[in-house]
């Protein structure tokens, strides 16, 4: 693929400094969700299973290179020394004399974790200075933080020139479950895509047209779809003014071979809250005062259906404004639908996004999806056809 991983480095005695995301959300001091740093664990077992000595570089939250002691890495020792079951020491800087000696004293089955790099102004500069006083801690550089590539920074991008590099382990399994969704998926290949606005996704639109044979469109987005085809929406969360976008796209997806799905029939409301008063109507019968929370049950069966159909789901996005019950219905369904195709052996599922894993655990799906990914936004730059910077610098290390 044109990055190396662990296997084709010498790592026995070495120190090797490991970019990881564990940019976890943290309310009133306690991790709310560990899932980034569970997924690091075979990283940081088989380094030092082959006699490496970890060295953690990480960012926290957006400090803008001020010192803040909330968003200090510190915090994170005990829930890291819990998930890798080893001694995790601390050093309040990412470069200089007290990270460099906290490096060399570091004995094997330790990690080191480095404080945020972001408390430096110039980490998000790509600064290569920075990414010097770094590369003196260690010998190999491993990043294994795919959810962060779509940043170049110094510490996953200018660094990796410095130093031999390499994928971690949850890395190369982000990158291989990609390949396999995108890259060279088993076909038909369907992508779900939903969320709110279609000027934030344009560019995804546009690259999936261009490789899936069914392209689900759920959530608001669906719904600047509709009013493009002269349907009425009524007060549904819609871009009127992306309507000749909308048009193009469909137009150009009919060209490439790739067919739309929208929904046939909603679920209207007349508020945005759980609970609301709903019906189900035909999608083009949205009254004025109505809202439309979801994809009807008409909708479920066909979207089912093309699962059926299909060797690969790629999935970005809730269909239906999921956070609030009953509106969850399409999402729940179609992505237990999509779990049983899995479980049985009979469709590649991978999915993605913040707001996606979030809807599909709530489902209980996504235990049985054959990926989940812990990106968000290089997941989405990711299916956008973009180069990820932190990614295309493994392929030509120092
Ligand atoms: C994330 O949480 O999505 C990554 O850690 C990237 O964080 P950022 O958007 O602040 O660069
Ligand atoms: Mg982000």
């Amino acid at each position: 693929m044109g990055w190396k991983t662990l296997d084709d480095m010498d790592l026995n005695g070495k120190r090797v400094l490991v970019r990881v995301d564990i940019n976890v959300p943290i309310v009133d001091g306690v991790v709310t969700d560990s899932t980034r740093i569970r997924r690091l664990m075979p990283t940081i077992r088989d380094i030092i299973a082959a006699g490496g000595r970890p060295i953690l570089l990480a960012h926290f939250g957006r400090p803008g290179g001020e010192r803040r002691k909330n968003l200090s890495l510190n915090q994170l020792v005990p829930t890291l020394e819990r998930a890798f079951g080893t001694r995790v020491l601390f050093a309040d800087d990412c470069v200089g004399p007290a990270a460099e000696e906290a490096a060399e004293s570091l004995q094997p089955g330790e990690v080191l974790l480095l404080e945020n790099t972001r408390f430096h102004a110039t980490e998000t500069k790509n600064d290569p200075t920075l990414a010097a006083g770094m590369a003196r801690l260690g010998q190999v550089y491993c990043n294994d933080a795919f959810s962060a590539a779509h940043r170049a920074h110094s510490s996953t991008e200018a660094i990796a020139r410095l130093l031999p590099s390499c994928a971690g382990r949850l890395m190369q399994a982000e990158l291989e479950a990609l390949e396999k969704a995108l890259g060279k998926p088993e076909r038909p290949v369907t992508a779900v895509v939903g969320g709110a606005k279609v000027s934030t996704k344009l560019e995804l639109l546009g690259n999936l047209i261009e490789k899936v044979d069914y392209l689900v469109i759920g959530g608001g987005m669906a719904n600047t779809f509709l009013a493009a085809k002269g349907m009425p929406v009524g007060k549904s969360l819609a871009e009127r003014i992306m309507k000749d976008t909308a048009v193009e796209i469909m137009a150009k997806a009919e060209a490439a071979g790739c067919t739309i799905v929208l929904p046939t029939d909603v679920v209207v409301a007349e508020k945005f809250e759980s609970h609301a008063a709903h019906q189900v109507l035909p999608a083009d019968r949205c009254p004025d005062e109505g809202m439309i929370l979801d994809a009807g049950p008409e909708s479920i069966t066909t979207i089912k259906a093309i699962f059926e159909k299909s060797r690969t789901v790629i999935w970005n996005g809730p269909l239906g404004a999921f956070e609030l019950e009953p509106f969850d219905a399409a999402t729940n369904a179609a992505a237990l639908k999509a779990a049983a195709l899995t479980r049985a052996g009979k469709l590649v599922s991978v999915a993605g996004g913040g707001d996606t894993v979030a809807a599909l655990n709530a489902s209980g799906a996504a235990g049985d999806f054959t990926y989940i990914s812990t990106a968000g936004g290089a997941f989405l730059e990711w299916m956008e056809g973009k180069t990820l910077p932190g990614v295309a610098a493994l392929m030509q290390d120092g």
